[in-house]
């Protein structure tokens, strides 16, 4: 009997030794410590024994009975081991793949053209003005020099909203409005970026919304000789240093004189090309001396002060500094031409 204890003892290690899975170790236990395994059907037997042989074999069944399940337990925490060992290796992270990269947004390239002409402003004494865009005929014209039925309101054809309000057709009603706020006290130096809306037939050089950046500098002594040393200095510093700028004699109502302000091509370097028509030359802005009349009119006193004015075109500047051949490109918002300008 007890040979046949110790017999299966060492059979129930050999197999537990070569089980590989839980599975296995589970019908092994089963097998052997159940109630109808073969150390139950050995204790069976004892009835046949001596008194005093009785315990020594009751302690030995029991003796075997815990080895096998010391070995067992010891086993399955093993398996338990490989398998969360074999998991781990399997979910390894390998941190030198490339990643995917994640979509991200980036600036419109009119936001960063405006916020690059803000800069070089600011660089040279101006802060930035803001208006609205839904605008009284009184500042957009009136204002400005322009009195109802005066002809060159025909210059800019209006979204009219009611007949005394509309879309302003340029940035500079924010001029009339910043004077005020000034109440005839001069230094006045300020730029306005926004948008503006005309009634064009949308192609490749007109839109009927687009961006202006308004100037207005108005002190004591302002001359014109300040507005282009201003200018020259923003073409510098938007297009590069070797920009040149030429004024033109022209006509708006708020300024006298009026200029239209050229800068020399910045595809042929002033040598002729398609672009510039074969002039040399790129119109890029209308400026002048703050008309005396608009001074008034904005309460300062055009004795004391005078200034100058302009407004540019920020399509047409971002058009020519990336050459960008439709200006319709910056409202159709596909992302393969907005994407180009993330880091612009
Ligand atoms: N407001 C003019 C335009 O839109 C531009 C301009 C501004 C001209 C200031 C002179 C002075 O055409």
């Amino acid at each position: 009997m007890q040979e046949r204890l110790k017999e299966l003892q060492q059979e129930a290690l050999n197999q537990i030794n070569a089980a590989e899975s839980l599975k296995e170790l589970q019908e092994i236990k089963v097998s052997y410590l159940g109630k109808k395994g073969p150390i139950t059907e050995v204790l069976r037997g004892m009835g046949k024994l001596s008194e005093e042989e009785r315990p020594v074999m009751g302690q030995l069944a029991n003796d075997v009975r815990a080895a096998i399940a010391d070995k067992l337990e010891e086993k399955v925490a093993r398996l338990e081991e490989l398998e969360v060992e074999k998991k781990l290796a399997n979910e390894s992270i390998d941190v030198t793949l490339p990643g995917r990269p994640a979509q991200t947004g980036g600036m419109h390239p009119l936001t960063s053209v405006v916020e690059t002409i803000e800069d070089i402003f600011v660089g040279l004494g101006f802060e930035v003005a803001e208006g609205p865009e839904v605008e009284t005929d009184y500042y957009n014209f009136e204002a400005l020099n322009l009195p109802k039925d005066h002809p060159a309101r025909d210059m800019q054809d209006s979204f009219y909203i009611t007949d005394d309000i509309l879309l302003r057709t340029h940035t500079s009603p924010v001029q009339a409005r910043t004077m005020e706020k000034f109440k005839g006290q001069g230094p006045v130096k300020i730029i306005c970026p926004g948008k503006v809306f005309r009634r064009d037939d949308d192609d490749a050089t007109h839109s009927h919304q687009f961006m202006q950046v308004e100037g207005l500098y108005i002190d004591e002594n302002v001359r014109m000789s300040d507005l282009k040393g201003v200018l020259l200095e923003f073409a510098k510093k938007f297009f590069g240093p070797n920009q040149k700028i030429r004024l033109r004699p022209s006509f708006f109502p708020f300024t006298e004189p009026s200029v239209e302000v050229d800068i020399s091509c910045v595809i042929c370097n002033g040598e002729g090309c398609r672009i510039c028509k074969e002039t040399g030359w790129i119109e890029v802005l209308g400026a002048g001396m703050v008309h005396p009349r608009v001074l008034e009119m904005g309460g300062f006193d055009p004795k004391k002060y005078s200034g100058f004015a302009f407004g540019m075109g920020v399509e047409r500047l971002a058009m020519l500094k990336y050459g960008i051949d439709d200006i319709r490109h910056f409202y159709l918002n596909d992302k393969r031409f907005i994407e180009q300008f993330k880091r612009a």
